[in-house]
């Protein structure tokens, strides 16, 4: 028996209700294939910060470092601001665990209609790779003159040589397991140092590479194209800030924000990998049991990928797509009347099936 010790970490809000979900899932593939799972839960959330002041302790990241990943539902609560959540618990695990590829595959299902009209079943599957680390997410700049009509802000985007490059290599390197194109991301019309100096590289990078064909498209016109022709992608990569704003319009274009997965990787395996749904801890609906747990299930599922089981992560990925084309069984947010455990329920029928 294969054993993994699992950072398990659910958050707040519905993050409580998925990851449940998608450990069930796990525990029931896993038994098929010789694998288990060890999960240490930590209470990292809003609901902390309240009573103690901070998202995790101090020395939060040395609890989880020896971990073989860490598997995250969301955080984020009302009255606390969103900075809090997102810079005392999902940053500093990024940068500190180096976590640099934050990699969001999606696609139409069959069963799960997309609001875009041309996005059919079997054509639009892609996957976005969005720098992790560095970019627009920065923590250089700062504030002045608070209160005077001469107020200002200054944030600066940072792009180094080292963080751009290895990031294009990832997103090459897994085009060419799949359709063997990559798309990438700029505005370099527009921002006239560092997107120019990312299309360098992108060129460099892609020469190394001649497999894989590539092209560039500014970010707005891209976005219009994710709409009007989503077929036509395969690996789309970009900076943070363009990476973090393209998924969650794939995931719309793809039927809703409740099925996208996200996987946070250090390829080098230096320490452990993030696994979490693209989608927050949706306070609207928390409480209810009626979150759609797919996004947590298909990051379940990317965790099996990045541990070694990858037969056991495609029998996953085939439970969500059987329950979907075979099934009426659908949370609110598809537009059905199934909690979180009936429809998990429904998806360990199809377990191995
Ligand atoms: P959200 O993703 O939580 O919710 C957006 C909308 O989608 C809501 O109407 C929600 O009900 C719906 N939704 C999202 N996931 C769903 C699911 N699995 N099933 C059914 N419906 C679902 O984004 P929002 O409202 O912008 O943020 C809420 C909180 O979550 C904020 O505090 C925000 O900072 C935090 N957040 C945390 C993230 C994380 O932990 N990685 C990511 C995004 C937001
Ligand atoms: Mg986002």
């Amino acid at each position: 028996m294969d054993t993994h010790r699992i950072a398990l970490v659910p958050g707040d809000g519905i993050g409580r209700e998925v990851i449940p979900a998608a450990c069930a899932v796990l525990d029931a593939v896993g038994a098929r294939h010789g694998v288990s799972f060890s999960y240490d839960e930590f209470d990292w959330s809003c609901e902390r910060y309240l009573s103690e002041g901070s998202m995790m302790p101090a020395d939060g990241l040395d609890r989880v470092r020896g971990h073989d990943a860490i598997f995250l539902g969301a955080v984020g609560q009302p009255g606390v601001p969103d900075h809090i959540s997102l810079w005392g618990l999902l940053i500093p695990i990024r940068r500190q665990f180096r976590q640099y590829v934050n990699l969001r595959p999606i696609r139409v299902f069959e069963g799960l209609e997309s609001p875009v009209r041309g996005a059919r079943p079997g054509e639009v599957e892609f996957v976005v790779v969005r720098e992790n680390v560095e970019g627009e997410y920065s923590e250089i700049g700062g504030r002045l003159n608070r209160g005077f009509p001469e107020e200002m802000a200054v944030q600066e985007s940072v792009f180094t040589r080292a963080g751009v490059t290895r990031v294009l290599d990832y997103a090459f390197t897994l085009a060419r397991s799949r359709r063997g194109y990559v798309t990438s991301a700029t505005k370099s019309n527009g921002i006239v140092h560092t997107l120019p100096f990312w299309d360098e590289l992108v060129a460099e990078r892609g020469a190394l590479h001649p497999d894989v064909r590539w092209d560039q498209e500014h970010i707005d016109a891209l976005c219009a194209k994710f709409v009007l022709d989503p077929a036509r992608f395969d690996v789309v990569v970009g900076s943070n800030l363009f990476g973090d704003v393209l998924s969650d319009l794939a995931a719309a274009v793809a039927g809703g924000i409740g099925i996208a997965p996200a996987a946070n990787i250090n390829p080098e395996r230096d320490f452990p990998s993030m696994f979490e749904p693209v989608h927050g801890s949706a306070p609207d609906i928390a409480g209810r049991g009626i979150a759609n747990p797919i996004g947590a299930v298909w990051t379940a599922a990317m965790m099996l990928d990045h541990l070694g089981h990858a037969e056991a992560a495609a029998e996953v990925k085939a439970s969500i797509a059987a329950v979907l084309a075979k099934t009426d069984v659908r949370t609110p947010d598809l537009g059905g009347t199934a909690t979180t455990e009936s429809f998990t329920r429904a998806l360990l029928e199809f377990v191995g099936r």
